[in-house]
């Protein structure tokens, strides 16, 4: 058998290679491969030396976990309603986002409602931690604070100390000695992740893992960490923006796509109760080329404006700039557009833009697209109070979406008095609301903008 020389892995996908190459052949990523210490291949007999583990059923009941909350409803809405005891949890998110403000906020919150919280910075110096804690005003906060990076003395501390919240920020920072490669390196992320996770589990402790996110927004280091942990937390913003939204992606104890919604202040993260308002406060007038879409993050509605903007262009092949929707999904529309309702955007640049630094995913976002691009092109307003939302099919058909009411309801609570919305959608009861159904791209287009 060939002896294991040094050993490489893709570091997106945990493939490993022989030797360094520029790009994974596994999953086609550019230089992700990274050197690592091997793995043992002696070999070794595993059946027959192990314990029988214990069977149950899958009708056994337990009880459902016992939670604490924060008194951060923002934070604890994302982690399905409180702090699970011996859960882990990954936090991701880009540099200067603002990951170690929430977490020191939240330790604070945690451990004013009684829980015993450790805050280890491997990243900063105690002393800088507890300049921030001055600034955020919780510098009389019960939080036990460490700045160290050796994973073994951290254990060690976390033995002594039981404490029921650990937050290691950033386990990009944690070595341990017993792994052969740099701090940072997937090795060595994969080592403390699984020590410290399985730490949680074994004394009940819940454990914070502070990621950084790659430039094509991945936790850095391979994706093992987050099927190794319980949930796995986004932390996003637009630069420049100052709201930040904390995205559940996967939740063992909770509904994943849920949000919670922050505002950076000179003074900390504030939390924002009433996002769509926020989304919307810069919007007075109605203006040619901007619509307001209903849409849903995890169970919670959230109106946000959709911005297009089209103009002749000087190019031979006319710009597509798309910020905070999906580009191909506007290819779709201004096909389906040309193709089913004979409406042309050649020749023609297209902007497209999600007011404020929100992100929209939804296919239900389509009509409001839609309505937008029509409304720049044509230069005409879409009515003031109008929300609109519904997918488009390539037929140019319009399908309902999903909690529709839920949608017409947040629509109707922040004063919107129309809503446009596919046929066949369930409205339930409006009375201030008056809601149209389209059955398909051509009427909406004959109805909204004349033409057809
Ligand atoms: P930080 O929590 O250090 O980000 P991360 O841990 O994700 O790298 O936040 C850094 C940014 O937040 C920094 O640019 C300053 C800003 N900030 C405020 O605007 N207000 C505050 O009260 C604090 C503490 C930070
Ligand atoms: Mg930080």
């Amino acid at each position: 058998m060939a002896k294991p020389g040094p050993g490489f892995t893709c570091s997106a996908c945990g493939a490993p290679h022989r030797k360094w190459v520029g790009r994974c052949d596994a999953c086609g990523a550019w230089d992700s491969v990274i050197e690592e210490a091997p793995l043992s291949t002696a070999p070794r007999a595993l059946s027959g030396k192990g314990r029988r583990v214990a069977l149950s059923s899958l009708a056994a009941t337990t009880p459902p976990p016992p939670r604490t909350g924060s008194g951060m409803a923002e934070l604890d809405r994302v982690l399905g309603g409180g702090l699970v005891p011996a859960s882990a949890i990954l936090v991701g998110g880009d540099p200067g986002i603002g990951k170690s403000t929430l977490l020191l906020q939240a330790a604070a919150s945690f451990a004013r409602a009684g829980l015993k919280c450790l805050y280890v910075s491997g990243e900063e110096a105690a002393d800088q931690v507890r300049m921030r804690a001055r600034r955020l005003d919780l510098a009389q906060a019960p939080v036990m604070l460490a700045a160290e990076t050796n994973l073994r003395d951290i254990l060690t501390t976390m033995d002594a100390e039981r404490p029921d919240l650990v937050i290691i920020d950033s386990i990009q920072t944690m070595w341990l000695d017993t792994v052969e490669s740099a701090p940072g390196s997937v090795a060595q992320v994969r080592g403390a992740a699984h020590d410290l996770v399985s730490f949680a589990k074994r004394r009940g402790t819940a454990v914070v893992l502070v990621g950084h996110v790659t430039k094509d927004g991945q936790i850095a280091g391979p994706r093992v960490v987050e099927h190794m942990v319980d949930c796995v937390l986004y932390f996003e913003g637009e630069r420049g923006h100052q709201f930040r939204i904390l995205r559940a992606v996967k939740n063992r104890f909770g509904p994943a796509g849920e949000i919670g919604v922050f505002e950076m202040t000179g003074d900390g993260l504030a939390e924002v109760a009433n996002p769509s308002a926020l989304f919307l406060s810069e919007r007075d007038h109605p203006a040619p080329g901007s619509v307001v879409f209903a849409g849903m993050e995890g169970t919670r509605p959230m109106l946000t404006e959709i911005q297009a903007l089209v103009a002749a262009s000087p190019l031979g092949t006319p710009r597509r700039t798309v910020v905070g929707l999906d580009s191909a999904r506007l290819s779709t529309i201004l096909a389906v557009l040309e193709a089913r309702c004979g409406i042309p955007f050649a020749g023609l640049d297209v902007f497209l833009n999600v007011a404020g630094g929100m992100r929209v995913g939804e296919p239900a976002a389509d009509l409001a697209v839609a309505a937008a691009l029509l409304s720049a092109r044509e230069d005409i307003a879409v009515p003031n109070k109008t929300v609109i939302f519904g997918e488009i099919s390539l037929s140019g058909a319009l399908r309902p979406v999903g909690q529709t009411e839920n949608r017409l309801k947040e629509a109707q609570k922040l004063g919107f008095s129309h809503a446009i919305v596919p046929a066949r959608s369930k409205t339930g009861d409006k009375d201030a609301l008056r809601v149209r159904q389209m059955p398909d791209l051509t009427a909406f287009v004959g109805e909204m903008f004349g033409a057809g």
